[in-house]
């Protein structure tokens, strides 16, 4: 990306001494750039989740949705959550249990579920979301464990009755992280404990549309806090009904790129993974009411216990 950074500083002097071209080898290395850009990437060949909840300026941007109650962007709004809380309550009785929230970020559900009597770890390697989770539950006079770090590798309590992974986190998963993650979790998990996680459903899939969008401070100064040109290319994988929606992100002197990838799932196959790791699955449902899951168009919760 240095040549790209030479590439507009070279650009921006030619444009202030009234030139109206550049010379042809910038515009091949900006046309590298942007085709590079648009090309199609392999299923699940970058990642780069950590940039995204633990860049200092877009994790804040993250913090502010999670905290928002009117969007749905990084959280559910809260009448969900509570929502969501109850069914896990009355299906799994959460007073008295050793509770691991994975993804915890702000402790929206871990403080939820410390209140029901559960004895919780949020685990979450955004520092950003972890305090403001510690300082919340500290207020409200709740006791809960927080771990900073990778739930892909950090150490994870043990013995716990409950581990949840919630908001569709699995879906960003490459299969083989998938499968590291439930290896992990089962792990962890006290004999017949249960692993719950939710996803989006293959029939959502449908509604994702292959696009191009440009634009100056794309979204609003989400991606930094000066000045900057952002580019979201979306791909389609139809056969593993995967989505990736990818940014380019031009600062004046910093380039990125962050890869979102967004798997949407079958119930059977999601529980057939699940399986594998060594669960058999007590129930599909619907992630919002603990009901049976019979609306395609909706996202699901898998329930699982350890076997
Ligand atoms: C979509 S948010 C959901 C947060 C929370 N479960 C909720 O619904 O309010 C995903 C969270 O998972 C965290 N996260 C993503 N990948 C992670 C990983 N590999 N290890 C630890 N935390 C991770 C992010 O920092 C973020 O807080």
């Amino acid at each position: 990306m240095v040549m790209e950074l030479r590439l507009a500083e070279r650009h921006r002097v030619a444009f202030e001494e009234g030139k109206s071209t550049v010379e042809p080898s910038d515009g091949a290395a900006m046309f590298r750039m942007l085709s590079g850009f648009h090309e199609r990437p392999a299923p699940f060949s970058r990642h780069t989740t950590g940039d995204l909840w633990t860049d200092p300026h877009v994790s804040k941007q993250m913090l502010a949705f999670h905290l928002n109650s009117d969007s749905d962007l990084a959280s559910r709004r809260p009448a969900l959550i509570e929502g969501t809380v109850d069914w896990l309550d009355r299906r799994l009785n959460l007073s008295g249990k050793a509770v691991c929230d994975l993804g915890c970020g702000p402790g929206l559900y871990a403080t939820r579920m410390a209140a029901r009597g559960a004895a919780v770890t949020g685990v979450d390697f955004s520092s950003g979301s972890l305090d403001h989770a510690a300082e919340h539950a500290r207020r409200a006079g709740l006791s809960i464990d927080w771990i900073l770090g990778d739930y892909l590798d950090c150490p994870l309590p043990s013995d716990q009755d409950l581990i949840c992974l919630i908001y569709n986190d699995v879906c960003a998963l490459s299969p083989d992280r998938r499968r590291t993650l439930f290896d992990r979790i089962r792990a962890a998990l006290a004999p017949g404990g249960h692993f719950v996680c939710d996803s989006h459903a293959t029939a959502q899939y449908a509604a994702r549309v292959e696009e191009t969008v440009y634009g100056r401070r794309l979204m609003d100064g989400f991606w930094a806090d000066g000045d900057y040109f952002g580019f979201l290319a979306t791909f389609r994988y139809d056969a593993l009904q995967l989505a990736l929606d990818r940014y380019l992100i031009v600062e004046p002197r910093r380039v990125r790129e962050i890869f979102n990838w967004l798997q949407y799932f079958d119930p059977a196959a999601l529980c057939q993974e699940i399986a594998a790791g060594g669960f058999e699955t007590v129930a599909v449902v619907d992630a919002l009411t603990g009901d049976p899951w019979v609306e395609p168009a909706r996202e699901f919760a898998v329930v699982a216990r350890a076997v």
